[in-house]
């Protein structure tokens, strides 16, 4: 089983906390293949709608796309995390998903189940985090993907998670939901 995790902060912080959690929980699982990208790290252009891909099938850019749009459509599983931007995933997180667009075929020709992990400084009851959600819910359904869990922390400073012992065992045992 391929696991892919995506980080979509630039920082560390919440959001890698919320992950390494995740990862400790994940050691339950046996004979799982698990491979990170930081967002922040790889380099993917804005996707331009050149529809270059729609005849090609991979993206006319020659950054990390290709590579990394490849790695999440080989993935049995998929954990996507993200601090809240303005309502909304990190502009980091959003330029991969936007390149979902030149894959799109292969991403639907493999089920997957899906994890999404939001990090927030606003209470877990605010509207943002059910936007996203919702924004994710229907780009699974798209692509036939099936979103498993959709869990929101309250956190700002980048310690603030790390503090939260009731939130990191939660985020444990979500390996239970995959
Ligand atoms: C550019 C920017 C925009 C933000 N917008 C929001 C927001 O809309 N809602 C919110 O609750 N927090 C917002 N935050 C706070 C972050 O979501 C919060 O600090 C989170 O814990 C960051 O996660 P990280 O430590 O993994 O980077 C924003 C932070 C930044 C830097």
């Amino acid at each position: 089983m391929k696991m892919l995790l995506v980080n979509g902060s630039p920082r560390k912080g919440n959001t890698c906390t919320a992950l390494t959690a995740l990862k400790e929980g994940l050691a339950n699982v046996p004979q799982l293949e698990i491979t990170q990208i930081d967002a922040a790290s790889v380099a993917i252009a804005p996707c331009k709608a050149c529809e270059y891909c729609r005849e090609h099938g991979l993206c006319l850019d020659e950054d990390d796309t290709n590579r990394v749009i490849s790695a999440v459509a080989e993935a049995d599983t998929l954990i996507l995390a993200t601090p809240v931007y303005w309502w909304g995933v990190s502009a980091q997180l959003k330029l991969l998903i936007d390149k979902f667009y030149s894959q799109a075929e292969a991403l639907a020709a493999k089920s997957k189940t899906v994890g999404l992990l939001m990090v927030g400084q606003a209470a877990t009851d605010d509207l943002q985090y059910s936007l996203i959600s919702q924004q994710i819910q229907c780009i699974c359904e798209y692509l036939g993907w099936k979103l498993t869990f959709a869990r929101a922390f309250s956190a700002d400073g980048p310690q603030e998670l790390a503090e939260n012992k009731a939130a990191l065992e939660e985020i444990e045992q979500l390996w239970k939901l995959l």
